[in-house]
């Protein structure tokens, strides 16, 4: 039977967990995996322009230009593995003007998925990320600790995971999300992110099956 590949959208404020649904997605879909904060951080420490660039941007908790983060998510987007396999969108779009970029290339997702997470969450969540440069896993001292102290003596932190990077990263959320998901108002589910990622895994495991058979109907191929 011919499947369609699925085009997921995920949002959410800082460490409202979607690196860490991104993971699990990956596993179960096989989606190509596409992080405008993972690209951009993977620039910044390998020292190109581009890095160069967005680096100040980043330690601060702003947003990077548009036309460097646009360029480099369609180049990403248009890829031959992305069209295979389907796409996982993951911190863009992040502004009303990149939202609209992606319709006038008409890349549209087929679900729109937001987190949600109170404040006070997402800082403790944030001050205690750590992160495995090995193997780009996401962990947190308290809520998922390494599974080695190999592992717990290689994690690190970012530079815009302090307390008042995080307050100012999310008022900038804040600012945003509405105009974002107007764009999206109809393809958009909110989750409940305050929970165990294996139970919030759940609810978006059973969002993206629905997706996935609907679009199987004949009438959908219209
Ligand atoms: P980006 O990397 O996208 O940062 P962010 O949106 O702030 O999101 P985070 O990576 O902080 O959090 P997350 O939601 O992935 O949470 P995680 O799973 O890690 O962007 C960084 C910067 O790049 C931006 O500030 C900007 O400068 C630039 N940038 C990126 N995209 C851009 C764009 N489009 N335009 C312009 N600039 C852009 O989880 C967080 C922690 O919580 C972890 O420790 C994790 O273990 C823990 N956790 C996760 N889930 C749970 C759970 N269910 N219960 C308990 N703990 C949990």
């Amino acid at each position: 039977s011919i499947k369609e590949p699925l085009r997921v959208m995920i949002s959410g404020a800082p460490a409202s967990g979607k690196g860490t649904q991104c993971e699990l997605i990956v596993q179960k879909f096989g989606l190509v995996h596409i992080s405008t904060g993972d690209l951009l951080r993977t620039e910044v420490s390998s020292g190109t322009e581009i890095g160069n660039k967005a680096k100040e941007f980043m330690n601060a908790g702003r947003l990077v230009p548009d036309e460097i983060v646009t360029a480099m998510v369609t180049a990403r987007l248009s890829r031959e593995d992305a069209k295979e396999r389907g796409w996982l969108l993951d911190g863009y779009p992040r502004s009303f003007a990149q939202a609209q970029s992606l319709e006038k290339l008409k890349i549209r997702p087929d679900i729109y998925i937001v987190l949600d997470v109170p404040d006070e969450i997402l800082i403790d969540r944030c001050v205690g990320r750590r992160l495995d440069p090995m193997t780009g896993k996401i962990y947190h001292l308290k809520n998922y600790p390494p599974e080695t102290e190999e592992i717990k003596e290689r994690l690190v932190t970012r530079p815009d995971d302090t307390e008042e990077k995080v307050k100012s990263r999310l008022e900038l959320y804040k600012r945003n999300a509405e105009a974002i998901s107007s764009t999206y108002s109809n393809i958009m589910n909110r989750t409940d992110g305050n929970r165990t990622k294996e139970a919030v895994f759940k609810e978006i495991e059973s969002l993206l099956s629905q997706v996935q058979k609907d679009e199987k109907k004949p009438s959908e191929y219209g």
